[in-house]
């Protein structure tokens, strides 16, 4: 069965849907006919968005909230049983950046990405679950990784454990759904290079003509060879339909990573850094 033969009818909730993959995963759910709802710490961004699907003919409901509050997560949850009365599936998106060397991260930033990335997953996950399970009826849960569970990366070390977190969350709650025979699908979302703002608003505490040149760079990557959020969207909605655990935008990279993470662990070998971070680090 296709995406739309799955989720015509039902309604999504997704974090971070002001932006980027967010905001490309419920323009494609509402154009399948799923109701949308839309989560966000920016509220302006998503009131537009609502409107704009409302205008094409779908149903769209704005939720401003703030993924790292869970008094905010179970108000988006009452919000979208409020209006829709069932939530089919659930997308924990949100998720932020962060540029500089781990003891140059203030204890605050540090705090607010591991609350966002990583709080954010585990109670949108544990407050929606108990919801979908008490209603019998078949759910999706994807948790927003990256390419970067199955990596590692100097200067972006909080993001990089936070989607290793997410990734074993993630794997660990798809077993328990098994143990339970629940009719709930879980699956681990790997973007690789989406154009999105993400580096334009990744938080920096340090000042530097190193960090500003890294943010370019990393901007410059996904902009000019990423997938458009539209395309994200399409292919990550695809593969939640399909059932996969692992859902990728950009398979062979994904495959890719998956075989050099497996050799690097199967020989102990010590973390090396890869071509494209050690031209990073001697521009320093
Ligand atoms: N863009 C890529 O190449 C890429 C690659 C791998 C993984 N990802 C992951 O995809 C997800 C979406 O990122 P994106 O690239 O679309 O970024 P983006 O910055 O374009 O969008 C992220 C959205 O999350 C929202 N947000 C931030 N903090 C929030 C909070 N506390 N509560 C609710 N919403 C909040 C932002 O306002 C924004 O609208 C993230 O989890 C990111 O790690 C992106």
């Amino acid at each position: 069965m296709n995406k739309a033969e799955i989720f015509k009818g039902r309604t999504a909730v997704i974090t971070g849907a002001g932006s980027g993959i967010g905001e490309g995963l419920a323009r494609v759910a509402a154009a399948i006919g799923m109701n949308v709802v839309l989560a966000d710490v920016v509220e302006d961004r998503i009131a537009r968005l609502a409107v704009g699907i409302e205008a094409a003919g779908g149903s769209a409901l704005p939720v401003a909230t703030d993924v790292g509050d869970v008094a905010a997560l179970e108000r988006l949850a009452d919000a979208a049983y409020g209006r829709y009365g069932e939530v089919g599936l659930l997308v924990n998106n949100a998720g932020i950046e962060t540029i500089g060397f781990s003891w140059e991260i203030s204890g605050d930033t540090w705090d607010r990405l591991l609350s966002i990335n990583v709080r954010g997953v585990v109670h949108g996950c544990r407050i929606f679950a108990r919801h979908m399970l008490e209603s019998g009826k078949p759910g999706y849960i994807a948790n927003v990784a990256s390419i970067g569970a199955l990596g590692m990366m100097p200067t972006q070390a909080p993001y990089m454990m936070s989607k290793h977190a997410v990734l074993s969350f993630t794997e660990c709650l798809y077993l328990e759904m098994q143990l339970k025979k629940a009719p709930i699908h879980v699956s681990a979302v790997l973007p690789a290079q989406v154009a999105t703002r993400i580096f334009e608003d990744a938080p920096t505490d340090r000042q530097s003509g190193f960090i500003e040149r890294q943010r370019e760079m990393m901007h410059a990557m996904i902009s000019q060879s990423g997938l458009t959020p539209m395309e994200a969207g399409e292919a990550i909605l695809d593969g939640i339909a399909s059932g996969a655990f692992w859902v990728s935008t950009h398979p062979e990279t994904t495959a890719q990573m998956a075989r050099a993470r497996s050799d690097y662990l199967a020989n102990l070998a010590n973390p090396a850094l890869a071509d494209q971070a050690e031209a990073l680090l001697l521009a320093e």
